[in-house]
């Protein structure tokens, strides 16, 4: 399937999931109805509680967080500029400003509670928090400063689904007012395209709920069940309703999501053992942190923007696939949006890091081509 030999993301599909689509192709029942229902409860309880309503995308339940958060025009939202475009464009969409903030640095790629801090403006409305790479931004100081300043805090789960926060432990998503999850082919709970917006405040999830699907009174399921003859409509809308198949496979992958994560951890925790004395390689968060996350994609920092690129090529010529994140001031369409301080710590980062493959289904001996590649390929490119 794949031109790499060990590619960045591995999806893998047992039998049990193969079934459960089938199952629901079977039933002839395709669009929004009961495995959706199922699946949202489903994830609400893995996730400690809380109402979810599942989308067609993470970008989807940006929007939709944001919109029923009521963020529009002239309202500023504070967001990571270390991060994928969809945390900033869906800021665009609802008419409102985005305003690009720093990350902590080298060892800690999340949002810098304290530059946002100092960003804040009588316009801010909100934060979006991005747990990036899996690792959990500080929610408790991103909550406290919420609070303090009567913003909304929107957590971008993204790439952290399974993550913890806290003592107890919580589940990231569930400290934000609103999160968005995105359950797209290379997340830890993939189901091709999908997400999903949890909140614990009943009125938000109502709101979401009716923005999800055109600001209807009653939804498909409910009209071919005969509940709802008619519908109203009373707000814009758009569909970023899931569907059934996806819902069924969703709910299927559910039950072994925790297993796929701790072998995610090993994974890291191998790649940690075997790259991190290296000379010219960093790697961002620390040990103790490798718990929390859920794993997205490994990162490594290195020297500069040229050590990265011809890490880069040196891995691609041994079959290595690897990634990096632009920051996001570096995009012409969000070039304007770069503050005057150059939002220097997350420009460095973006040009220093390199996201290499990771899966639950690697073994040990993909993690040592891996980091053999790594090795060797830095010895040439000192
Ligand atoms: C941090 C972050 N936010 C939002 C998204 C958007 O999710 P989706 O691709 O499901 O729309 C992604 C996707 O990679 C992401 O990494």
């Amino acid at each position: 399937m794949s031109m790499w030999r060990i590619p960045l993301a591995d999806v893998e599909v047992d039998e049990q999931d193969i079934e459960a689509v089938l199952d629901c192709l079977r039933s002839g029942w395709l669009t929004m109805g009961p495995r959706v229902a199922g699946f949202e409860e489903a994830l609400s309880s893995y996730l400690g509680g809380g109402h979810v309503a599942a989308t067609s995308s993470g970008t989807a339940s940006l929007h939709l967080a944001l919109l029923a958060a009521g963020v529009g025009h002239g309202d500023e939202v504070l967001v990571p500029a270390l991060t994928f475009v969809a945390s900033a464009s869906t800021v665009r969409h609802v008419g409102a400003q985005p305003v690009l903030c720093d990350i902590r640095g080298p060892q800690d790629l999340n949002i810098d509670p304290q530059d946002a801090a100092r960003r804040i403006t009588p316009r801010t409305k909100a934060v979006i928090a991005v747990h990036f790479f899996g690792y959990p931004a500080d929610l408790a100081a991103l909550r406290e400063l919420c609070d303090t300043h009567g913003l909304i805090l929107i957590e971008d789960c993204a790439e952290a689904i399974g993550a913890t926060v806290e003592e107890g432990p919580r589940k990231a998503g569930t400290v934000g007012d609103l999160a968005a999850f995105s359950l797209f082919s290379k997340s830890q709970l993939c189901v091709g395209e999908g997400g999903m917006v949890v909140t614990r405040d009943e009125g938000l999830d109502r709101r979401v709920r009716l923005l999800r699907s055109h600001g209807l009174t009653s939804g498909t399921w409910d009209r071919h069940r005969g509940h709802d003859p008619a519908y109203d409509v009373i707000d814009i809308g758009m569909n970023y309703r899931m569907d059934e198949p996806r819902a069924a496979l969703g709910l299927s992958r559910l039950a072994r999501l925790d297993e796929d994560i701790a072998a995610r951890r090993e994974i890291v925790r191998s790649y940690r053992e075997q790259l991190g004395g290296l000379p010219g390689v960093e790697i961002p968060w620390g040990d103790q942190e490798v718990q929390a996350s859920s794993h997205f994609a490994f990162a490594i920092m290195v020297r500069d923007r040229g050590a990265r690129d011809r890490l880069r090529v040196q891995l691609a010529d041994a079959g290595v696939q690897s990634t990096w994140y632009p920051a996001l001031h570096r995009f012409t369409e969000y070039r304007t949006f770069t503050p005057p301080d150059g939002l220097p710590l997350a420009s460095e980062a973006a040009e220093r890091h390199c996201a290499l493959p990771l899966a639950a289904s690697m073994g040990e001996e993909e993690v040592r081509i891996v980091t053999e590649a790594v090795r060797s390929a830095l010895n040439w490119a000192g």
